[in-house]
């Protein structure tokens, strides 16, 4: 069912791979929301993934565009104005992808060519959009800019390795970003910083099913899912919340803000129990 929330709202849903991706359930829910969209993805991501179903399903057009490059972006954004038939209203950013994680090289041995891909991909690329968005004035008064990020822009976690530092630089470009658009054009840009999720990029970082496991352990509230994640995303380009900007925001059942929780530690000492090791 259409309900409203995005009645007469225009914006274009960035990496949906496949169902299980979190843009796939953004565009769903923004879609039922009564926004008008336009997916893209990368031309392999499109050839080897199912957007195009859902592009079926939500009546959108599909133009692809590697976000790592400008011509692309700027293609990408152009063709979406005259779709939309002018300037539209939101714009969700959901991409990732790092070659040393999936080549398995462990951070103290960084490839640098692979380091320099990962910022490229997974922040570099914001930025690209926003400074395209910038240019051609495509974005409303009031528009709003979300991108998905992870804890591990602030705290160290074991395995998701360079994907780190560009969370870091990618929750950054948000606020040195969402200065300037905010001034100049009323444009608000968050980020989502959301609980681990089971997507091909999430399935992807050593160790993920414990990753998963310790974080739903820790989270008073439970991970978020991929479903929650979008109507929170619903609300970020609803214009119920149109002073927010410049916030990384966490949407992770309150992970972000634990030391320690007691079904985290009965598991923990239930190892301990049943470990037959030294340190006993
Ligand atoms: N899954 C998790 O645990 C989790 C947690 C927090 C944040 N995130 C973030 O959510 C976002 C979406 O990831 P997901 O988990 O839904 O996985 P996903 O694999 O479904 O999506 C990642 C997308 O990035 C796209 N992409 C990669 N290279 C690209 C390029 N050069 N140009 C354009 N698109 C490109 C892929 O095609 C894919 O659609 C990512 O930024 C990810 O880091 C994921």
């Amino acid at each position: 069912m259409r309900e409203g929330l995005l009645q007469g709202k225009k914006g274009i849903i960035f990496g949906a791979l496949n169902e299980k991706s979190i843009a796939w359930q953004v565009a769903l829910k923004t879609w039922q929301q009564g926004a008008e969209l336009v997916l893209t993805n990368s031309p392999v991501a499109v050839r080897m993934g199912t957007i195009n179903d859902l592009a079926k399903l939500t009546g959108s057009k599909v133009i692809t565009a590697d976000a790592t490059k400008m011509d692309e972006i700027d293609n990408l954004l152009s063709e979406s104005m005259t779709v939309f038939g002018g300037k539209f209203d939101f714009i969700l950013h959901a991409i990732g992808m790092s070659p040393n994680v999936r080549k398995d090289i462990p951070y103290e041995q960084t490839s640098y060519d692979n380091m320099l891909k990962t910022l490229d991909i997974s922040a570099l690329s914001f930025h690209r959009i926003l400074q395209t968005a910038y240019k051609l004035d495509a974005l409303k008064e009031w528009g709003s800019v979300v991108a998905l990020s992870y804890v591990a822009a602030q705290r160290t976690l074991t395995g998701y390795n360079d994907m780190g530092d560009a969370k870091a630089l990618l929750e950054s470009i948000a606020r040195s970003f969402g200065y300037i658009y905010g001034r100049d054009k009323k444009v608000r840009i968050n980020t989502v910083s959301q609980s681990p999720t089971a997507t091909t990029a999430g399935s992807g970082i050593h160790g993920f099913d414990s990753l998963i496991d310790f974080a739903e352990r820790m989270s008073p509230l439970g991970n978020a899912s991929a479903e929650e994640c979008a109507d929170y995303c619903v609300a970020l380009f609803s214009d119920l919340t149109r002073k927010v900007t410049m916030q990384n925001l966490f949407h992770d059942g309150g992970f972000s803000s634990m030391g320690m929780s007691l079904r985290a530690i009965e598991q923990y000492k239930k190892s301990f129990d049943e470990c037959d090791c030294d340190e006993k």
